[in-house]
């Protein structure tokens, strides 16, 4: 497996492969891999010939009071869990690589963006957007996987291959969990013991809300009602969001019906600000 930071060197490689016919799929991510990651990159490796992983902290999706400075990083152990995980090549690219001097081309979404974390995180996509479309145009993959825990992301990363017609198949795979519930993050490293404890009311309300749910409640608010009063009884936690939306436009819904995603984004002890959710078609 190669590691390089240079755009170049990722783009003769992949010109290689497409010589020898390979197929290319690509996993964008920040590092500080875990299971989450590790299951795009499985999935990516059984489906395409050579896979890319990029490891990119990327300064645009960060607010200003936002975690960009502390965001976790660890190129050794990423590097191994790639290798062992089949990966071909890692770009890991530094932020000058990225933006050069001069840099002022974006992209940017409205309507899917207005919402949900775009609220609270208001230059958020627009930075993930004009990334992830860089890793497109650089490493051009047949293929690019992405995690449901960032629910909001992959309906915005859909809808931008599809505006903008880019020949690119977009793949979600499912979130993966510890073992008592917490959705895997490299911002659950941000926790103590205290509140690794309270993070669990995230899963915990989520798992209440699908059931509700399963279980014919069709009224949105009764929903977010139960799961916000459950969240409320932990102290450590404070409520970004509870939401039920339409996946596909990330419009609230008062009845519960069609391909709904339920979000929440909970702050716990001021550590860290945590996502989860569930999708269901009702
Ligand atoms: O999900 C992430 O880790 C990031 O938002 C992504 C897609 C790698 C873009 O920086």
């Amino acid at each position: 497996m190669k590691i390089t930071g240079k755009i170049n060197e990722v783009r003769n490689q992949v010109k290689e492969w497409r010589k020898e016919g390979l197929t290319v799929g690509l996993v964008p991510t920040m590092g500080y891999l875990h299971e989450g990651h590790q299951s795009l990159i499985k999935r990516a490796v059984a489906e395409n010939d050579r896979v890319v992983v990029s490891i990119f902290v990327n300064p645009m999706q960060f607010g200003p009071t936002e975690d960009l400075e502390s965001y976790p990083r660890d190129l050794k152990a990423d590097s191994k869990l790639c290798e062992e995980t089949g990966a071909s090549l890692i770009f890991n690219p530094e932020p000058e690589e990225m933006y050069e001097d001069g840099f002022c081309s974006f992209v940017d979404m409205t309507g899917l963006t207005n919402a949900l974390c775009g609220l609270s995180r208001p230059v958020h996509f627009r930075g993930v957007c004009t990334v992830v479309n860089k890793l497109f145009n650089i490493v051009k993959p047949d293929r690019a996987y992405f995690g449901e825990k960032d629910a909001q992301q992959l309906a915005v990363i859909k809808r931008m291959v599809k505006d903008l017609n880019m020949d690119i198949e977009i793949v979600g795979c499912p979130i993966i969990r510890e073992a008592d519930g917490l959705a895997k993050s490299s911002r659950n490293t941000y926790l103590g013991e205290k509140e690794r404890e309270a993070a669990l009311i995230l899963s915990k309300s989520i798992f209440m809300g699908k059931k509700m749910v399963e279980d014919g409640e069709r009224d949105a608010e009764k929903v977010k009602k139960a799961m916000r009063d459950l969240i409320n009884t932990e102290p450590l936690a404070d409520i970004d969001y509870v939401e039920i939306v339409d996946v596909n436009t990330m419009k609230s819904m008062e009845k519960i019906s069609g391909e709904i995603l339920c979000a929440i984004a909970v702050n716990i002890g001021g550590k860290a600000r945590l996502i989860d959710n569930f999708m269901l078609m009702v």
